[in-house]
């Protein structure tokens, strides 16, 4: 199964009740293995999480912290855009170059990079003294 295809059958478990928005995400990380996420809402509003959030969290808890392809997808007209937040998130653990795939339920693509859609990221070595 493809990343995307990853992505695609993870996001049918969205929990989104409040925006109908359903994400899925899919990335691999260094071992070869792939870990997916989705969107899980709340009723208090902002307490609800990315599933980029969801994937990440899946990979550490895992014992990975190095990913090497990232796919994310929704139900929207253009490819589905990572929040600000995570593409931070998804800094962490990317090289800039990692290849990130943006799609749309109905067939649409854009390929991108971490570099790309964070441009001057703040990473740890900006702590160092
Ligand atoms: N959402 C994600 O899961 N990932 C993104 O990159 C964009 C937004 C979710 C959060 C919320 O549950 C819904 O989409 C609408 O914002």
């Amino acid at each position: 199964m493809s990343l995307l295809q990853s992505a695609q059958a993870v996001r049918k478990n969205a929990y989104a009740p409040y925006s109908g928005f359903k994400v899925g995400a899919a990335l691999r990380a260094q071992s070869g293995v792939v870990y997916t996420g989705v969107n899980v809402e709340n009723a208090a509003y902002p307490e609800g999480t990315c599933a980029e959030a969801g994937a990440i969290a899946a990979m550490v808890a895992a014992g990975e912290t190095i990913i090497s392809e990232v796919c994310v997808i929704a139900d929207c007209p253009d490819p589905v855009p990572p929040c600000g937040g995570c593409r931070q998130k998804l800094a962490e653990f990317c090289g800039g170059d990692v290849v990130v795939t943006l799609a749309t339920t109905a067939g649409a693509q854009q390929i991108t990079t971490v570099a790309e859609l964070l441009p001057g990221a703040f990473k740890p070595h900006h702590m160092d003294l």
